[in-house]
């Protein structure tokens, strides 16, 4: 009886249930009216009376130990109940938390830092209150240029050296002064310019402009830097072209045109029939403005350009009215994120 007692001690020890049923068939296997339990305490009377104490203790222990195991088995399976339980009704609309999105501005800026970090330029930035000598007089403007006119700028009365810079250019200014060439970056930021606002232009806008100056570097560098940033940009079949124009601080300078996204060049409304669209102005660094800043004009040249982000958005995303994009209505700003991707 002894062996047959620490024979089940050790299946109760082992044993564990699956499943209710399984816990089920253990209870009725040990206690049922049939059970061992019952057989063993049934042949506890026989047993001789000099072994009756040991026995005892050890079927109160099995009784115990299979008890133990029970409770144990069941609220385990209970637990696992509870949890699965639905804690809430599940059809109640969800407290939906709207992620928002990207602003369309800042998708094609960082768009445009990624297509041209991959030429080995990098990123700087300045601050959006300029003085005149950033702005302007290190850009080589003459006193009297008309970009400084009051209609263009924003002066502050008290103090005419102060102002909201009026492009990125006073970036490269701001770079040139502090670090020798080799030098290939690009400066993304918010300018301002006193415009009457229209669908076409606005108090503010973003620019990206690029600088890269070393030695002998040409204007050719520029034409290919410019077209493998319109290629990555619109696609693989535009094509670029170069109109001469003027900035004070490149010589010579170029207006870009890319060949219309829309119609591919053949004419449409978009491009005013022309096929070429304007992007962008650009241009070889004045040697005035590489000495104004102390990088020695016999030794190195550069190139530099700059654009409108809003500009380059429009194409992307074909909106036609720059407003938009300071309006902050989200049923306009939502529909870009997922349409770029
Ligand atoms: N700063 C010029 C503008 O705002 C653009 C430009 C940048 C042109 C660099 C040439 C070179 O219109």
């Amino acid at each position: 009886m002894k062996e047959k007692i620490n024979q089940y001690l050790a299946e109760i020890e082992m044993f564990t249930a699956k499943s209710k049923e399984e816990l089920e068939q253990f209870r009725i296997k040990y206690s049922g009216k049939k059970g061992i339990l019952n057989d063993l305490f049934a042949d506890f009377k026989n047993v001789a009376a000099e072994e009756r104490r040991e026995m005892g203790v050890l079927l109160n222990d099995l009784k115990g130990k299979m008890q133990q195991k029970l409770e144990a088995l069941r609220e385990s399976f209970e637990g696992e109940e509870s949890a699965s339980a639905p804690a809430q009704d599940l059809t109640l609309p969800v407290n939906f938390r709207d992620a928002g999105s990207r602003h369309p501005l800042m998708i094609i800026r960082n768009r445009m830092i990624e297509i041209f970090s991959r030429i080995g330029f990098t990123v700087a930035e300045g601050p959006e209150i300029e003085d005149d000598w950033h702005n302007f007089s290190a850009l080589n403007f003459a006193p009297e240029h008309p970009a400084r006119d009051m209609q263009d700028t924003f002066f502050i009365e008290k103090d005419p050296d102060i102002i909201l810079r009026t492009h990125t250019s006073s970036v490269q200014v701001r770079v040139m002064e502090k670090t020798q060439p080799p030098i290939r970056m690009i400066f993304p930021g918010r300018v301002y310019r006193n415009e009457a606002i229209s669908a076409r232009a606005h108090c503010f806008f973003h620019q990206v402009e690029g600088l890269y100056v070393d030695k002998n570097v040409s204007f050719a560098d520029l034409r290919q830097t410019m077209l493998y940033f319109a290629k990555e940009m619109f696609s693989a079949d535009t094509r670029i072209r170069l109109r001469p124009s003027y900035f004070p601080f490149t010589e010579p300078s170029a207006e870009m045109d890319i060949s219309c996204n829309l119609c591919g060049g053949k004419g449409c409304g978009f491009c005013k029939y022309t096929g070429w669209v304007e992007i962008l102005g650009c241009g070889m660094v004045n040697p005035n403005v590489l000495k104004n800043c102390g990088i020695d004009p016999e030794v190195y040249s550069g190139f530099a350009f700059g654009m409108g982000i809003e500009r380059i958005t429009n194409l992307v995303f074909n909106v036609k009215d720059l407003r938009m994009f300071s309006e902050n209505d989200v049923r306009f700003l939502q529909q870009f994120e997922s349409a770029w991707q």
